[in-house]
């Protein structure tokens, strides 16, 4: 479908009104990320919400995108009435009418979803972790490959502002060599979730599957492979992990992560992190403003300005945006999520064996 993008009021600039491509969205999942992502949408005049898919038919008549997720990004208003309404998922793949299905359903469901609707013949954003386990992640590669759709995954710190900064104060080479990194994500349970499916390991993987890989994609994305790496972890009754701690042996420098959501209701969220170089100090750190800070060796400190808007609003541009000109996300890859998945689920055997092992993804 071809729109007409709104006129960009450019002070002495001719009003030039650009030719795009309409895309158009089936979303599935309901819950606090397809709220989340919605509320996106709305922000893309390039994007027709053409169908919903839930399993929850009240959620289908939904008006308010209040989500009540760890991360304040939804809230504000939906209007749905020119949306196709599914509770069924095959029967909306079975109609179409979109381009792109974007899976926010709970994680044990991805792999079966995301392969039906490419082999269905359409573009996919799935929500992350890619999938439970790397048999599944590898089915999905598959059919991405099969069906020459265009994929990726919802590892939104690579698109997060606070994030792509330091990766261009590092990649520099400003303030010299790493020294250490440090990863930290700290969460109360996150008790929204639908049939409460979160805190049952065997179908989120728990926080160290589902909260812990955002840290580890980052640190992927950043410092590329460890070579080894030696995991701790609190477990849960069902052997799963809800707080892991991990050290990562790379050549030249030193990283470490932690990340879990046993913290108390009344500490809510927190996401940070430290890069120590040569020269400077980068501390990141969401509970405070500004977020990111550069502590330099004998200069004055200073705040690093970011761009407007949060990650899930620019992988979701980036995807569609992409998809409209037939070419797939540089920065968030089938493969570069897999491998995410792959590296946290070594993190868990480490723990699991209380042994160092070395990393082959
Ligand atoms: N990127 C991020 O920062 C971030 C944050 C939170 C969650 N997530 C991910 O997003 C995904 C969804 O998490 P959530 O927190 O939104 O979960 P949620 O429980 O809030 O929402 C899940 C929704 O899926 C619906 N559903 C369940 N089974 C279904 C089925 N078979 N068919 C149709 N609908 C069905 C439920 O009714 C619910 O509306 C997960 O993979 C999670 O890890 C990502």
């Amino acid at each position: 479908m071809r729109g007409q993008r709104p006129p960009v009021a450019e002070k002495g600039a001719p009003r030039v009104l650009k030719e795009f491509t309409m895309v158009r969205v089936a979303l599935t999942g309901l819950g606090f990320m397809g709220k989340t992502h919605l509320g996106v949408y709305q922000r893309l005049p390039e994007v027709q919400v053409a169908a919903v898919c839930d399993g929850v038919k009240e959620r289908l008549a939904m008006t308010s995108l209040d989500a009540g997720g760890n991360i304040a990004a939804s809230g504000g208003k939906i209007d749905l009435s020119a949306a196709r309404k599914y509770s069924d998922y095959d029967a909306m793949l079975g109609e179409g009418g979109f381009d792109i299905v974007d899976i926010c359903l709970p994680t044990y469901l991805h792999a079966a979803h995301a392969i039906k609707a490419l082999d269905a013949g359409y573009h996919v954003f799935c929500e992350k972790p890619m999938a439970l386990n790397g048999a599944e992640t590898d089915k999905i590669l598959a059919a991405v490959k099969r069906s020459g759709k265009l994929f990726s995954v919802g590892q939104c710190l690579r698109f997060w502002p606070a994030y792509t900064e330091v990766k261009k104060l590092l990649d520099s080479g400003r303030w010299g060599k790493l020294q250490y990194a440090e990863y930290a994500r700290f969460s109360a349970p996150p008790g929204w979730g639908w049939e409460s499916w979160l805190l049952d390991g065997k179908r989120s993987g728990n926080a160290a599957l589902d909260l812990h890989v955002h840290d580890v994609d980052m640190l992927l994305y950043l410092h590329g492979k460890p070579r080894s790496l030696r995991s701790n972890g609190v477990f849960e009754r069902d052997g799963s992990i809800s707080h892991i701690a991990t050290l990562y042996t790379y050549d030249g420098f030193v990283v470490t992560s932690t990340g879990g959501w046993n913290c108390s209701d009344s500490f809510g969220f927190n996401m940070r992190a430290f890069w120590v170089l040569e020269g400077a100090t980068i501390e990141l750190d969401f509970s405070k403003d500004p977020a990111v800070m550069v502590y330099p060796k004998g200069e004055q400190k200073y705040a690093v300005t970011l761009l407007e808007g949060d990650g899930y609003y620019h992988e979701l541009k980036d995807f569609v945006e992409g998809v409209s000109k037939g070419r797939g996300s540089g920065v968030v890859t089938g493969e570069s999520a897999a491998q995410s998945v792959k590296l946290c689920l070594l993190e868990i055997e480490s723990a699991q064996r209380r042994k160092e092992l070395s990393v082959r993804l």
